[in-house]
């Protein structure tokens, strides 16, 4: 699976930094790295044993040796370059008081915050508390995973993890969570203040367990108003990649506000991330010569060409990489992985994208 041989971390003088990191710091290899948003889920079969033997997805958040085994099934099977410490963006809410359950077919579900007066009665003083598991996960992975992978921690964007807060789950239109925003907008800045704060704490106990890199996932970014985008969107990113940035001045941080359109380049000049991870919406040439300029780019198959497969899938691979390989880019989906991928395609998508060069 490893051709090249490199010095373990923490071995003094010449190591050689992940491939990962050496393209989010802006060096161009002669092929991208790759890895996956939801790499490790429901589309492997040994995915789903281990989380039937946990008992229930949260539980499997929660249990350091269960999250670091399914964060490395994909690392061994396709031979990523990257491994994604496996969590959720929800445990923050959890570690906040507001208890969150996984359903089968339903998603995520928490008790609704009934209004901004309910964010007072959040709990951030038991945070670290809380999370100290997922802290175990990646001090785990960072002993078991090759130095030439990548680890990467995430947290979930303040306006998207906001949202699942305020509607109490996944929702079709966000309505109350864009009346706040509206009706409430001080009140709705009370919650993305408390969630910044979280989020940059959490985000720093990760990278000094061990990750190499952090992505931050604005899932519903696309969502806005363009009127609050500034304040909702970019301020919180621009918030948490200055507080990781006072005690990691050279931590690689990739944004991904998902379906912001033309907005992906605001968000680039203003948050200060290393890299930017495009949905499958964004026009290619626009976002080699509009984003790669500033900012490695990461993206973007659409997640139903991957589960579709066969010549489609090898033709639109083989666009991104002429299109972008050439750059500092790393290859990855628009969006997660969906639970109907064959995992054959996986595998053939890691190799072609490891077999192209520049
Ligand atoms: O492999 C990885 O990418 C790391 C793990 C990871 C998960 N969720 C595991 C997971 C990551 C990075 C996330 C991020 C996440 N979680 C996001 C942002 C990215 C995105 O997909 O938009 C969001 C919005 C969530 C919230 C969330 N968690 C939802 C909406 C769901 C249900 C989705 C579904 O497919 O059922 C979850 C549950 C979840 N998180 C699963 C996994 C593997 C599936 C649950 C299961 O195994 O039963």
């Amino acid at each position: 699976m490893q051709t090249e041989s490199s010095p373990s971390r923490g071995s003094a003088g010449t190591k050689s930094e992940p491939l990962l990191i050496r393209v989010l710091k802006g060096e161009t290899g002669p092929r991208p790295p790759v890895w996956l948003m939801r790499q490790a889920g429901r589309y492997l079969p040994e995915y789903r044993q281990v989380r039937a033997r946990a008992g229930s997805f949260m539980r499997l958040c929660y249990t350091p040796e269960l999250a670091a085994e399914v964060t490395l099934q994909p690392i061994r099977r396709f031979g990523f370059d990257a491994a994604i410490l496996f969590a959720d963006i929800l445990l923050i809410p959890d570690a906040l008081g507001q208890t969150v359950e996984v359903r089968e077919g339903q998603g995520p579900v928490l008790p609704p915050l009934a209004d901004a007066g309910a964010v007072a009665g959040l709990r951030p003083d038991r945070l670290h508390e809380h999370l100290a598991p997922v802290y175990e996960t990646v001090r785990i992975l960072r002993r078991e995973l090759p130095a030439e992978v990548a680890l990467i921690g995430f947290a979930g964007a303040p306006w998207t993890v906001a949202t699942y807060m305020i509607e109490g789950g996944t929702s079709a239109d966000h309505a109350t969570a864009l009346r706040w925003a509206v009706e409430d907008p001080d009140g709705l800045q009370r919650l993305i203040d408390l969630l910044v704060a979280s989020s940059i704490e959490y985000l720093l106990a990760q990278v000094r367990a061990g990750a190499d890199a952090v992505q931050i996932f604005d899932t519903w970014a696309g969502r806005l108003p363009a009127s609050a985008f500034a304040r909702f969107c970019l301020a919180p990113a621009a918030a948490i990649v200055a507080g990781l940035r006072a005690e990691y001045p050279d931590l690689p941080v990739i944004g991904f506000p998902r379906g912001v359109g033309e907005r992906y380049r605001d968000y680039v000049v203003e948050t200060g991330v290393a890299g930017i991870s495009i949905d499958p919406t964004v026009d290619l040439d626009w976002a080699r010569d509009g984003l790669q300029p500033l900012v490695a780019v990461q993206g973007n198959l659409d997640p139903q060409v991957l589960v579709a497969g066969g010549d489609g899938m090898r033709a639109a691979t083989c666009r991104i990489l002429d299109t972008l390989g050439h750059g500092p880019f790393v290859f990855n989906l628009g969006h997660g992985i969906v639970p109907q991928t064959p995992p054959d395609h996986v595998g053939e998508l890691v190799r072609l994208v490891q077999g192209w060069r520049a």
